[in-house]
């Protein structure tokens, strides 16, 4: 039975800050932002969307009726979830009206949560193909004002239906995966912000990438040129160029080519959202299908998820026929069309406006946020969410 993403979809915040000039704010020459790092546009969450928002407004998109009554798991990887007992889950089969006899839990592991997810959901379709199971990825990324990682924050989500006889991506069963007790990236309880060594973070990921993808290669007798495109997990566009930089040479020139190709096709999404942590690698996939001429029905996709901490996994899957009819291009590009950009300024006010943790109410009044779910204040220290195609 082939078992796969069925439809996928993503959300982004309606507000962005243009990198050239948080450059220029920062004093840094625009290059190093826009080439170094590989970034145009960061996606700014305002006070009326978090992870769980962004994700109930990534699902918005992709589910019909069919979906919400056969959906019986829902699983939400996320690493800035609101709440360290409920999950993200509950709150978004609630504002998503999804059949009361499902299961709904978040995953944790930083960027690589929404991969166990998938990986949760393939063994549930195996033991109930008749159901569906929806993984969300969702997180805004807060390094903090000033900061080295500033430039690699961003907001957004992205949401799957993992089903059986899948629409567009069926996953192949091998994958290599592993683990390491590092401290790379972390964010303890008590802090609002990630603590992280960069450079060490970026020398992990691309060693991870490395033995990763030597155990696929022993487990599968598959090599690069078995490859249409690899698609990374992406706090920023250029961290995956290196990593595949380290293992190109194995392909032949042609397939060096469609990879590099590919490669830049994988990255559009992201290079004007920022980084969305548990969701980048799945951006980078959406990118992928929507940006490329039409790939070849079977064509093999191979996924590298990194979760600081740290956990990497590389897994695979293959096109399916008419891929291209189940993505939905044109609402993410009208998506990308109707954001606004802010100013540096208002982008560090909106930084600085955080939830309240005393247990007084707020109430977030009339904002522009054009988003269907949104948070609309807190009382009683519960979150108040609104969905307004209800
Ligand atoms: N033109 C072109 N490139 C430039 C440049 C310019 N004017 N100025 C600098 N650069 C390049 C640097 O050479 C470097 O490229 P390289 O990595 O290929 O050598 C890149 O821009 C970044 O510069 P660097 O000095 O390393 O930046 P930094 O010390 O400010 O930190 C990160 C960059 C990514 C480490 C930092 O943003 C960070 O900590 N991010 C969060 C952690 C993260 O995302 N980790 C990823 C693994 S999950």
């Amino acid at each position: 039975m082939k078992i796969g993403i069925d439809k996928i979809g993503f959300y982004a915040p309606h507000l962005y800050v243009d990198m050239n000039k948080l450059a220029a704010a920062r004093n840094v020459e625009p290059e190093k932002f826009t080439i170094g790092i590989g970034q145009e546009k960061m996606a700014v969450a305002p006070i009326t969307q978090d992870p769980v928002t962004l994700a109930a407004n990534a699902a918005l998109i992709i589910l019909d009726e069919e979906d919400r009554a056969k959906i019986d798991f829902v699983i939400f990887g996320t690493e800035s979830g609101i709440d360290n007992s409920k999950s993200g889950a509950v709150y978004v089969h609630r504002l998503l009206g999804l059949n009361p006899n499902a299961r709904s839990v978040e995953v944790k592991q930083a960027c690589y949560g929404a991969t166990a997810g998938i990986q949760m959901a393939k063994g549930h379709i195996a033991l109930n193909p008749d159901s569906r199971v929806l993984v969300l990825a969702s997180d805004i990324a807060r390094y903090g004002l000033n900061t080295a990682g500033e430039a690699t924050q961003g907001a957004g989500a992205v949401a799957m239906v993992i089903s059986a006889d899948p629409k567009i991506l069926a996953l192949e069963d091998q994958s290599a995966y592993l683990t390491a007790d590092i401290m790379d990236f972390w964010r303890p309880i008590y802090s609002d912000f990630a603590f992280v060594d960069g450079k060490f973070s970026n020398e992990q990921y691309v060693l991870f990438f490395k033995t990763v993808w030597e155990q696929y290669k022993t487990k599968t007798n598959l090599g690069l040129n078995d490859f249409e495109a690899i698609c990374f997990h992406l706090p920023y566009t250029k961290i995956g160029l290196k990593a595949l930089r380290t293992i190109l040479e194995e392909a032949s020139e042609e397939s060096q080519e469609r990879l590099l190709a590919n490669y830049q096709s994988s990255t559009l999404y992201n290079r004007n959202v920022g980084n969305i942590y548990t969701g980048s690698l799945y951006l980078s996939l959406v990118s992928l299908l929507e940006q490329s001429e039409q790939f070849k029905s079977g064509s093999r996709i191979g996924l590298f998820s990194y979760g600081s901490g740290a956990v990497g996994e590389f897994f695979t899957g293959i096109l399916q026929p008419n891929y291209q009819e189940y993505l939905y291009s044109e609402k993410h590009a009208e998506l990308f069309a109707s954001r606004t950009e802010v100013s540096i300024e208002e982008y560090e006010k909106m930084f600085q406006q955080t939830v309240p943790v005393d247990g007084s109410t707020a109430v977030f009044g009339s904002t522009n946020d054009p988003a269907p779910i949104q948070l609309k204040g807190i009382k009683d220290n519960m979150r108040q969410y609104e969905n307004k195609t209800n």
